[in-house]
């Protein structure tokens, strides 16, 4: 059966094939522990992790000493907030995020609440921005942390997180972004977004599943407190034997993204905007949520008015591979949380699709998905109780 074409890149990217074979050597032969300092099987794979720390460290204009292998961007969001939380305890107990943040921090907050540290959840405006000035606002002298996103998950909206920056500085508060939706495929220089904590994920960018990295800025002692109790690897801060075949894939990545993102950001964004006039020229009402240009080349998030969008993606699941929102979240029946944010009515919410473009997206492949979409909005609409919908829109 030929396989649907992959439109999910937010949810996850297809390995690529440089990353398999630079890893498979660290999976078979070169199967030392990166710990063991006697031998040629520990030192071999030693200067693979160095290797790879080196590359991480290049896509984000850091040094390689500032980069911190976890499993993934969950665990760096964990290790950011609650480590930063706990080691801070004696200076404040207040954080300010986002009410359109990831669950891996979103949740996290919620834990440390739990524990006592009180969080202001900042609104965004209808396009997912934060405003800087209300973080300036919100900032008071018990702040120790400030965690907003550098790219939405769902909208692809790319923050104002260089000004949020400025501002944490000025006032000495530390600040972490999620910046897993825009690592390797927009700009992201870690001294440009004044950033101290940075989170990646491996297979958000043509990598393995499993590994990640956390950026913890230095020479000035920014204090973290682990997670993870145990060997002391990772200057103390992530215990637990190196997964090396994964890190030397997260390294590879990050190399070919650095290589390759310029002229793919041109390209998705030539694609994207395919895909946005193929659909809206031959649909009506048919919403762009998001910002209309401070997005993410991949991502195009529409809502498609009348049409139930669970049953437009069943419909279109052997065409294209899609998502209405954050894969964590698409089990659940509820509107998404970041839709609601922005102000999308819940019946808009409801009928909200995310299309993700990604590295192997063709122009063909665009064209499928336009006439498909096309096709099946309009027999759905055809079917829907148009006069129950239109009246529960208000028009
Ligand atoms: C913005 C954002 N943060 C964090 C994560 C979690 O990353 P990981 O799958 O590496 O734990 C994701 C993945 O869905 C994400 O999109």
């Amino acid at each position: 059966m030929k396989r649907p074409i992959y439109l999910d890149h937010h949810a996850t990217t297809p390995l690529e094939p440089a990353v398999l074979e630079a890893m498979l050597p660290y999976l078979t032969e070169k199967f030392g522990n990166a710990s063991s300092r006697t031998h040629a099987y520990g030192w071999e794979a030693e200067e693979a992790v160095e290797t790879a720390r080196e590359q991480v460290a290049a896509l984000i204009h850091a040094r390689p000493e500032e980069i911190i292998f976890t499993s993934g961007a969950t665990e760096s969001d964990n290790l950011a907030i609650k480590g930063v939380a706990w080691a801070y305890r004696d200076k404040g107990n207040h954080i300010i995020t986002a009410t359109t943040e990831h669950k891996a921090v979103l949740d996290t907050c919620k834990a440390l609440e739990k524990q006592g540290f009180v969080v202001t959840y900042l609104p965004v405006d209808r396009t997912g921005l934060v405003d800087p000035d209300d973080v300036r606002r919100a900032i008071t002298p018990r702040t120790i942390l400030i965690s907003i996103m550098y790219v939405n998950s769902e909208i692809g909206t790319i923050g104002p997180v260089a000004e949020i920056g400025a501002i944490a500085r000025e006032h000495g508060v530390l600040f972490h972004t999620d910046a897993v939706q825009g690592v390797g495929k927009i700009a992201c220089e870690v001294d440009a977004l004044h950033v101290d904590l940075l989170s990646i994920s491996g297979h958000k960018i043509y990598g393995p599943k499993g590994i990640g990295a956390l950026y913890v800025r230095r020479p000035q002692r920014l204090r973290l407190q682990p997670l993870i109790d145990g060997g002391g690897h990772e200057r103390g801060l992530r215990s637990g034997t190196l997964n090396v075949p994964g890190i030397v894939g997260l390294g590879k990545a990050c190399e070919l993204c650095r290589q390759l993102w310029p002229e793919e950001s041109v390209r998705l964004r030539r694609l994207r905007q395919r895909l946005y006039e193929g659909i809206t020229r031959e649909l009506d009402d048919v919403y762009l949520n998001g910002h209309p240009e401070r997005r993410v080349p991949g991502n195009l998030n529409l809502s498609f008015a009348y049409v139930e969008g669970e049953a437009l993606l069943f419909s279109l699941k052997d065409v294209v591979a899609l998502s209405s929102g954050s894969a964590c979240t698409s089990d659940s029946h509820e509107p998404s949380y970041v839709l609601r944010a922005i102000g999308v009515d819940d019946t808009l919410a409801h009928s909200a699709i995310r299309f993700g473009l990604g590295r192997h997206t063709t122009e063909a492949e665009i064209d499928t998905v336009i006439a498909a979409v096309v096709e099946n909005v309009r027999r759905l609409r055809a079917l829907a109780p148009i006069g129950d919908l239109k009246a529960r829109l208000g028009r």
